[in-house]
């Protein structure tokens, strides 16, 4: 049947023989080549076309001044497609298409949009390659500016409007069109998927055009980012600089983090140093408190400062009215990653430059002087090209008939994941749309044991965005990773239940979990090896 359809698209398409139908790899390549002449795409140049063998290194010279990636092995045989749109006389987006040999029999015609993280000027060659593998399309793009800095928005509202939103909208149609070219055929559906800022371009899509994708999976997504850059400014003037009495060091939060797992660890039946419901969890840091003359030297103690710091770090940030501004960090905070970024005693750098090149306009402004929570109303009240991406209405999402696939880590340390509970809460309320309603369309799943992204000491490996240059990542079999099971939703009518979790360590699996669909819960069954699926069960007793 499959062949008989192949036969019959065959014979309806034009004389040139397409990318796809054609297994010769000589033409494959020609054509690759051919398309910096034949591609005809709005406002749109071709910098580069080239077939790219799988297994081959390619680097990128473009990023030896900053942050990106610098190379990315391919992980099939390609054409890659490198372009340069115009999207203002003072704005330009540049896309990688990354096009599959096999598109059509591995990957029945799929087009796969990937996000950006950070601040957004990086393309996410890894994850272009992992969708290769999968026989996806696989595209991404810079956001309209190279380098993982906010430096490129200053004085430049276009740079602005690309980042917050018009390159991913721009870049997927430019893409779309590339890949039809290429391949001359329609694509059956498309897909996005994206980790932190690019989780939030992800629900930008979700909220503001539903018609684009057919599928997303936003991973933790930086939702309301006012209110996280008034909290990461916040965390500054809590721990104040290394050495402040305020100030805790990396081992200090260590310290604060076995504190949770001893009193919160057991609360899920299972000590292992994972919280399956740490909205259970409510710290007691006064736990730490130095008696009359401890010290941190003498008793691995805290001092009153250092308590109240950890103390408000678990309390949800409000602002100058008393509103309710942004949730609490997770309990089980790592240092990996936030601590790094944001309070590691200096000022939040995504969120100073957000203030010094896009808000104010002045590279003098700094948190430490200026920040108040007046900043976070001034900020939220002018809404950046609708930066707060807090649309609570996925109507239109729905009546499309796309599919929104929401997780976020239980243990990151740089956006709290209570704030997509959050999100769905409100969602829940605005659309009046009890759970089973959003099901349709809209389903969110905690991870437990996962940081931002990637990492974590549970079972965090899921197959999601920025996971797939891991160590080990490719070992684990894709069609259970949360990408595929997007997939099988969208085009099988399957909807996830569960996500697939590895307690992926140092490149070896040490266990499995299926993460429950919210809001059911991850429970264990009270007899068997936790590492086991078997032991755990997703429960709506207590929902
Ligand atoms: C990187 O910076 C150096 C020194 O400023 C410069 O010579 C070089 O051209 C830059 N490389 C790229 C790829 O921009
Ligand atoms: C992309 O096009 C713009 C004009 O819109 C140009 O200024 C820019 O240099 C081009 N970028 C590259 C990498 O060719
Ligand atoms: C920031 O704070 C400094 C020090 O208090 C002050 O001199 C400066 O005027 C402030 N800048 C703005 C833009 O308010
Ligand atoms: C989103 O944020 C904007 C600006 O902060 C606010 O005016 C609007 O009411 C918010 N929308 C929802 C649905 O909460
Ligand atoms: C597709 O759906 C059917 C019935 O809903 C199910 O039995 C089958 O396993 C699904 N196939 C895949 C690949 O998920
Ligand atoms: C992983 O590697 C690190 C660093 O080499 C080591 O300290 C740690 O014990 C390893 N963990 C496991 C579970 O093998």
């Amino acid at each position: 049947m499959k062949y008989f359809l192949t036969l019959v698209l065959g014979a309806l398409s034009p004389a040139v023989s397409s990318a796809s139908t054609n297994g010769n790899i000589h033409s494959f390549q020609h054509q690759c080549t051919a398309l910096s002449r034949t591609l005809r795409a709005p406002n749109t140049e071709v910098i580069l076309s080239e077939f790219v063998a799988s297994g081959v290194k390619l680097t990128f010279p473009e990023s030896a001044n900053n942050t990106c990636p610098k190379s990315v092995i391919s992980l099939a045989d390609i054409c890659r497609l490198r372009l340069n749109t115009t999207t203002s006389s003072t704005s330009s987006v540049i896309t990688e298409v990354f096009m599959p040999v096999d598109w059509e029999s591995k990957g029945k015609r799929r087009f796969l949009m990937g996000g950006n993280g950070g601040n957004g000027g990086c393309i996410p060659y890894g994850d272009l390659a992992f969708g290769n593998r999968l026989g996806f399309a696989a595209v991404g793009h810079d956001n309209g500016h190279a380098g993982d800095t906010s430096v490129p928005f200053r004085n430049n509202p276009q740079v602005l409007e690309d980042h917050i939103y018009r390159a991913l909208f721009v870049a997927g149609r430019v893409a779309k069109v590339a890949v039809r070219t290429f391949y001359n055929r329609p694509i059956s559906k498309s897909y996005y998927w994206g980790c932190s800022a690019g989780g939030r371009q992800g629900m930008k899509a979700a909220q503001d055009f539903p018609d684009e994708y057919d599928g997303i999976l936003a991973v933790a997504p930086a939702l309301y980012e006012q209110a996280l850059n008034g909290q990461a400014s916040t965390y500054f003037k809590l721990t104040g600089p290394p050495g402040s009495p305020t100030f805790l060091s990396v081992d200090q939060w260590k310290r604060v983090h076995r504190m949770v797992i001893d009193q919160c660890d057991w609360i899920d039946g299972v000590l292992d140093g994972v919280l399956e419901d740490p909205m259970k969890c409510q710290p007691r840091p006064e736990a730490l408190l130095c008696g009359a003359g401890q010290t941190w030297d003498s008793h691995r103690c805290l001092t009153a400062k250092q308590v109240n710091t950890v103390r408000e770090f678990y309390s949800p940030l409000y602002g100058t009215n008393g509103q309710f501004i942004a949730p609490r960090m997770n309990p089980l905070t790592r240092e990996f990653l936030g601590f790094r970024v944001n309070y590691g005693g200096s000022p939040g750098p995504l969120a100073e430059g957000w203030y010094q090149d896009v808000l104010f306009n002045d590279p003098s402004w700094t948190i430490a002087n200026n920040f108040s929570l007046a900043t976070i109303d001034y900020d939220m009240q002018v809404d950046k090209y609708g930066v707060g991406t807090n649309k609570t209405d996925l109507s239109a999402l729905r009546d499309s008939g796309g599919k929104l696939l929401l997780y976020h880590g239980l243990v990151d340390g740089l956006i709290t994941s209570e704030l997509s509970y959050h999100y769905y809460g409100n969602v829940v309320r605005d659309m009046g749309a009890r759970p089973e309603e959003l099901d349709q369309f809209f389903r969110f799943f905690p991870i437990s044991g996962l940081d931002h992204c990637f990492t974590g000491e549970g079972p965090w490996f899921v197959g999601g965005p920025v996971q797939t240059d891991v160590r080990g990542a490719l070992n684990i079999d894709p069609e259970q990773g949360a990408l595929m099971k997007l997939v099988r939703w969208v085009e099988n009518g399957t909807a996830p239940e569960t996500l697939m979790g590895y307690k992926l360590i140092n490149g070896t699996v040490h266990g499995k979990r299926e993460h429950c669909k919210y809001p059911k819960k991850t429970v264990y069954r009270g007899v068997g090896d936790p590492d086991l699926p078997s032991s755990w069960k997703c429960s709506d007793a207590f929902v």
